[in-house]
């Protein structure tokens, strides 16, 4: 495939064609994901739970973040790799600009980042000293313990207005992308056409521009034995992991994935 930039999935979203975003930490999955078709890499600080075996996401560094960045970008030819910021590196606007050159330098082309509309002037000065971004609205797990647990985003009328409006006012200062979890589907598809930017989802229905899953969740790898509703095992039937993770990315291109059984509804 050929290298993918920003320019690439913007056009992606004007043909209507879905955007396939997959998590990965290491150099030999991405070269796999790379086989696979697999347009994005993420870095998601989910690694604090499926690699380090936290219970939460919020022990995880930003080194810890790098280094995997850099062990992802030493496997990678043709993906656009996005690495999270992880909790409080954002804890002032100093600390969220020095933390993200080094996802960049460790070799992200974008940095992703929790929250709402509060971020844009954050992303807006990160887009002026080129790095772009992609913001994860709804289910934040950096906010677990605000939230009272991992629950669906936007179900009420009030919380729906805000999602859309923020998605909005973070397109107006800059993002490059949007991310949206456990968000029910009307809503997800409703402000995936609202804005120009591309809109991935997980857990938010086949209506957004494009899908991603966790890494060992879709190979039907649980540590906890717990597995979220909108996941599904991509391993079962295939041969090898590159035609899992080709099998992932065909239904994300047929829109086959996610299937109703995987979706929130309002
Ligand atoms: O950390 C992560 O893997 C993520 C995805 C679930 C979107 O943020
Ligand atoms: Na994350």
């Amino acid at each position: 495939m050929p290298a993918i930039t920003l320019t690439t999935l913007q056009s992606l979203k004007q043909k209507g064609e879905k955007i396939v975003m997959l998590t990965c930490y290491d150099a030999t999955f991405a070269a796999a994901a790379n086989a696979a078709g697999i347009e994005m890499l993420l870095i998601g600080d989910s690694l604090g739970m499926v690699l380090q075996g936290h219970d939460s996401t919020l022990p995880v560094s930003v080194g810890d973040i790098a280094y995997h960045t850099a062990s992802v970008k030493r496997g990678n030819q043709d993906a656009l790799i996005v690495a999270d910021l992880p909790f409080m590196a954002n804890a002032s606007l100093e600390q969220t600009l020095l933390n993200s050159a080094e996802l960049m330098r460790a070799g992200a082309h974008m940095v992703k980042v929790e929250g709402a509309g509060w971020l844009a002037e954050p992303i807006r000065q990160l887009a002026d000293r080129g790095i772009p971004t992609c913001v994860h609205l709804g289910l934040t797990p950096q906010t677990v313990n605000v939230l009272g647990g991992y629950k669906v985003q936007g179900r009420s009328e009030a919380q729906a207005r805000q999602l859309r409006a923020d998605a909005i006012a973070l397109e107006q200062a800059g993002a490059a992308m949007l991310l949206l979890e456990c968000v029910p589907s009307d809503l997800a598809a409703e402000i995936s056409q609202s804005v120009s930017i591309p809109v991935i989802g997980i857990g938010a229905g086949s209506g957004t521009d494009g899908q991603v899953l966790v890494l060992h969740d879709m190979l039907g790898l649980s540590l906890t034995g717990r597995t979220p509703k909108f996941v599904k095992n991509f391993m079962a039937g295939q041969p090898s992991i590159v035609e899992a993770l080709r099998a992932y990315t065909q239904a994300v291109k047929a829109v086959t994935f996610p299937a109703p059984e995987h979706e929130f509804s309002a």
